[in-house]
C-alpha cells in the first residue's frame, strides 16, 4: 500500500519536473546559440549537437509524440538562427538544415522504439500478473483437493474401523454368551452360601462387563452418519453436557464454565450425536486440566456458522501432535481408546462442520467446532 502511494507520488513529480528540465535545456542551448558570436564557429557546432540531448530524453520519457514534439520545437527555435544570423543562404547553410531533419528523424525514431518497448513491457507485466493470479487459483484448488483427500483418507480409516469393530464384536460376543450361559447353569449347583457361588457370580458380572465394552466400542465406531436430523438449540445441548460433566469437573477440582450468550443459535443436527461430540471434547479438556485449572465453553455466531470454543488450561498440544490426535487409536492415556476425537470429528464433518485444534504447548488447548447455522428459509 505504502509503496504504491510513494511510486504514484514519484510519477506525479516526474510529470512536472521532466517538461521543466527539457524546457530549461532547450532555452539554455538556444540562448548560447543566439548570444555566442558567429566567429566561434566550433562552439556553434557543439551547441547544435547539444539539442540531441533534450530530443532523445523527450522521446524516452514521452514516446513518439514527445520526441517529435521536442524535435519540432527545437527546429522552430533553430531555423531563425540559421536564416538570420548565418546569412540566410540556403545552399550555404545546407548542412545545418540537414541537422534539423536529423533532429526530427532521431526524435521520431527514438520515440517510436521507446513506445514499442514500453508496450511490450506492459504486455509482459500483464501476462505475468495473469500468471500469478492463475498460480494462486491453482494453489488454492490444490490445497482444497489435499484437504478433501485427507478427509477421504480419514473416512476410509474410520469405515475400516467400523468393519473391524463389527467382526470383533461378533467374534467376542458369541463365546461370551456361551460363557455367561454356562456360568448360569453352574449357579444351580453352587447355591448362595456355597463358597464357589461368589466366583460364578464374578464370572457372570465380568462377562456382562465385557459385553458392554464391546457394545460401547461398536456404538462408537458406528457413530458416522447423523440418523435423526432436527432443529437443535446449541446452547441447550451444551448446557446438558455441562450438567452431565459437572460432577467430574468438581471431582477433579476444575472450574467448568459456559460463557453466557443471549442469542439462540440453531443448527440442523442429530442431537444425540452432537451431544456425544461435545461430551468427548469436554471430557478430554477436563482430563487434560490440572487441579484448580478451568475449562470454558464459548459460543458465538460467525457469519453463517455457529462457533463453539472449548478452551482448557491444560498442557496444550504440540504442532506434531495436532493432526495425530484425530487419528483413530491415537492416545497418550494409559486407559484411553484414542477414538474420542476421531469419532467427534467424523460427527461434526457429517453435519457439514469442522473441528480444529488451536493453542500451543504451555498455554492450554482450544478445540474449535464450527457448524453451519440453520438457514432461515
Ligand atoms: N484438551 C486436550 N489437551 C491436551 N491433549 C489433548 C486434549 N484433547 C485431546 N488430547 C490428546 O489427544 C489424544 C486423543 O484424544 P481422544 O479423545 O481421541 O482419545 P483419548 O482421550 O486418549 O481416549 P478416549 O477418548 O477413549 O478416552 C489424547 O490422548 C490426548 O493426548
Ligand atoms: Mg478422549
Amino acid at each position: 500500500m505504502g509503496d504504491a502511494k510513494t511510486s504514484q507520488e514519484m510519477q506525479r513529480w516526474q510529470a512536472v519536473l521532466r517538461p521543466i528540465l527539457l524546457g530549461g535545456m532547450i532555452v539554455l542551448i538556444s540562448l548560447s546559440h543566439y548570444l555566442t558570436p558567429l566567429t566561434y564557429c566550433h562552439l556553434h557546432d557543439i551547441f547544435q549537437r547539444l539539442y540531441y540531448i533534450p530530443i532523445i530524453l523527450a522521446a524516452f520519457w514521452f514516446g513518439l509524440w514527445g520526441g517529435l514534439g521536442c524535435s519540432l520545437l527545437v527546429s522552430v527555435i533553430y531555423i531563425p538562427h540559421i536564416m538570420y544570423q548565418w546569412g540566410g543562404t540556403f545552399m550555404f547553410e545546407i548542412e545545418r538544415y540537414l541537422e534539423i531533419v536529423m533532429y526530427n528523424v532521431v526524435g521520431g525514431l527514438t520515440g517510436l522504439l521507446t513506445q514499442r518497448d514500453r508496450l511490450q513491457r506492459h504486455e509482459l507485466q500483464r501476462t505475468a500478473a495473469g500468471l500469478a493470479a492463475s498460480y494462486h487459483t491453482l494453489q488454492g484448488q490444490s490445497e482444497r483437493i489435499m484437504a478433501v483427500e485427507e478427509q477421504l483418507r480419514r473416512s476410509e480409516r474410520l469405515s475400516t474401523l467400523g468393519e473391524m469393530a463389527a467382526v470383533l464384536a461378533h467374534e467376542i460376543r458369541n463365546p461370551l454368551s456361551s460363557i455367561r450361559g454356562t456360568a448360569e447353569i453352574l449357579l444351580d449347583d453352587y447355591r448362595p452360601g456355597s463358597p464357589k457361588h461368589e466366583f460364578v457370580e464374578i464370572q457372570i458380572k465380568e462377562a456382562d462387563r465385557l459385553n458392554r465394552v464391546v457394545e460401547d466400542f461398536l456404538r462408537l465406531a458406528r457413530q458416522q452418519q447423523p440418523a435423526e436430523l432436527q432443529r437443535c438449540h446449541v446452547r441447550e445441548e451444551l448446557e446438558t453436557i455441562v450438567t452431565l460433566t459437572a460432577n467430574e469437573a468438581r471431582r477433579r477440582g476444575v472450574a467448568l464454565r459456559l460463557t453466557p450468550i443471549e442469542a439462540d443459535l440453531l443448527v440442523t443436527a442429530d442431537g444425540e450425536k452432537l451431544r456425544q461430540a461435545f461430551l468427548n471434547i469436554i471430557l478430554n479438556a477436563l482430563q487434560a486440566t490440572p487441579q484448580n485449572g478451568s475449562v470454558s465453553i464459548g459460543l458465538r455466531q460467525q457469519g453463517q456458522q455457529c462457533e463453539i470454543r472449548i478452551s482448557d488450561t491444560g498442557p496444550g498440544i504440540s504442532d506434531e501432535l495436532k493432526q495425530r490426535i484425530f487419528e483413530p487409536f491415537f492416545t497418550t492415556k494409559p486407559d484411553g481408546t484414542g477414538l474420542g476425537l476421531a469419532i467427534t470429528r467424523k460427527i461434526i464433518e457429517a453435519h457439514g462442520g469442522s473441528l480444529q485444534v488451536e493453542g500451543k504447548p504451555g498455554s492450554g488447548t482450544t478445540m474449535l467446532v464450527s457448524l453451519p447455522l440453520e438457514s432461515s428459509d
